[in-house]
């Protein structure tokens, strides 16, 4: 039998999720994750255990799901629902958040006596497990070496954090925290999607160029359309390097993070991780000049003294420096004022595959923009103004048809 197509939207949007809980105290965390997901569009079931009916009542889920909460292989049967058997089917992702020891340790033995465990078994969807216990508990010999089986056959473990436990004592055990669930749901939806097997580098924010160890000559980019690039390539299956200036707030769970200052350390980064990428996506606003020399102590002002001069030197031009044969190089270009003429310069100056034009001023800060993709030899094509979430994913089909075929010349590499 083969798994039901994911929707055909990336992304949480419209995806079935099935939800195990598990009777420890993070249960309650389950609500929120679960109001997550409903929030961003996901269709959710969730099964209670019997543990966790001690803790959390199957209400609070059927009130945010507006879905009924599943309990036993036993109920629920009608004409168009066979309990385990169809939530299995429809499945596209099963999350066990919080899980237990104990279920641990029945999914790994594949014990079916109840709904969590049959589901489990009559799944062919990506399993994500999200555990939390107690300290011990976790780090024993045994819930070690069931996860080891489980992750070799395929679930995805999100590591429990430490921290302060339920219990008062700082330790091993806490569930994950909800960034990091989100990011891993993300992560095994998109595994099958059109860039699985692809590496694409994303550079997201502006730079800051130091004038002493205080100060810097920077601008207003805050990175949001290079996380929301990095999000649709996660979405879409690829492994992600994200490459963050140091305005950039929140990076999202599942890409290879790295934090850069200057436009020089920028450059460096960016090329260490091309060196095996498929694409490169050039999001970040790079200073394009830095002080000639960042002064070691703060800078004081003089009595009397007026005004200060600084003097900058040129930035290396990052992506028009990366000439690696067979990299996608996907360049934005943020203009005040002839959007077309200098974006079209730019994308055959920098030797870019595709330009996103659009206005600086309106753009810079905005949660949408009103873009214009550029290509070699074509005309222009806007597009209408949207959410920055929607011109990522759109971006990302883009990069899908640049791509050569799997299998050709970068699938050979
Ligand atoms: N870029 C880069 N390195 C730089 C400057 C820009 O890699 N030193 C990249 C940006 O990330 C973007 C594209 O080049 O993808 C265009 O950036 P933009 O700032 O619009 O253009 P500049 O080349 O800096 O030209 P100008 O500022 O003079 O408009």
């Amino acid at each position: 039998m083969s798994a039901p197509e994911a929707g055909s939207r990336p992304g949480i949007a419209g995806k079935r999720i099935v939800l195990g809980v598990c009777g420890g105290i993070a249960a309650y965390k389950a609500a929120s994750l679960t109001s997550a997901l409903v929030q961003a569009g996901a269709i959710v079931d969730v099964m209670l255990t019997d543990g966790a009916r001690h803790f959390v009542q199957p209400l609070t889920f059927q009130a945010l799901t507006k879905r009924p909460v599943h309990a036993s292989v036993f109920e629920d049967w009608s004409e168009d629902f066979f309990g385990h058997v169809t939530l299995a089917r429809e499945a596209d992702l099963l999350v066990v958040a919080p899980a237990t020891a104990n279920t641990i340790a029945r999914l790994a033995m594949g014990m079916t006596d109840d709904m969590l465990g049959a589901v489990a078994l009559a799944t062919v969807a990506p399993i994500v497990l999200a555990p939390a216990m107690e300290h011990h508990m976790w780090h024993h010999p045994a819930t070690q070496a069931n996860l080891d089986l489980l992750r070799a056959r395929g679930v995805t473990v999100v590591a429990p954090e430490s921290g302060r436990l339920a219990s008062g004592y700082q330790g091993d055990g806490r569930l994950a925290g909800q960034p990091a669930l989100l990011g891993a749901i993300r992560t095994a939806l998109g595994r099958q999607g059109e860039l699985h097997g692809r590496h694409i580098v994303v550079t997201a924010g502006g730079t800051q160029e130091p004038i002493d160890p205080v100060r810097f000559v920077g601008n207003r980019s805050t990175g949001q359309m290079g996380v929301a690039l990095a999000e649709a390539a996660i979405d879409r299956g690829a492994r992600v390097t994200l490459i963050a200036g140091p305005a950039v707030a929140t990076v999202p769970q599942g890409p290879d993070v790295v934090r850069v200052g200057s436009a020089v350390e920028m450059q460096a980064a960016v090329e260490a991780a091309v060196a095996d990428a498929d694409a490169l996506v050039m999001a970040a606003a790079v200073a394009d000049f830095r002080p000639r020399n960042a002064a070691e102590q703060k800078i004081k002002k003089q009595p009397g003294q007026e005004t200060l001069e600084l003097s900058l030197v040129r930035n290396p031009d990052i992506v028009a420096g990366i000439t690696r044969p067979g990299l996608i190089k996907i360049g934005f270009a943020a203009e005040t004022e002839e959007l077309l003429t200098n974006a079209a310069r730019k994308l055959e100056g920098k030797g870019l595959d595709l330009i996103v034009a659009n206005d600086a001023v309106a753009t810079i800060g905005s949660s949408t923009s009103a873009a214009t993709l550029i290509r070699p030899g074509a005309p222009p094509e806007a597009l209408a103004e949207m959410p920055k979430e929607r011109l990522a994913a759109r971006i990302m089909t883009e990069l899908v048809c640049l791509l050569p075929r799997q299998g050709g010349r970068n699938g050979a590499r």
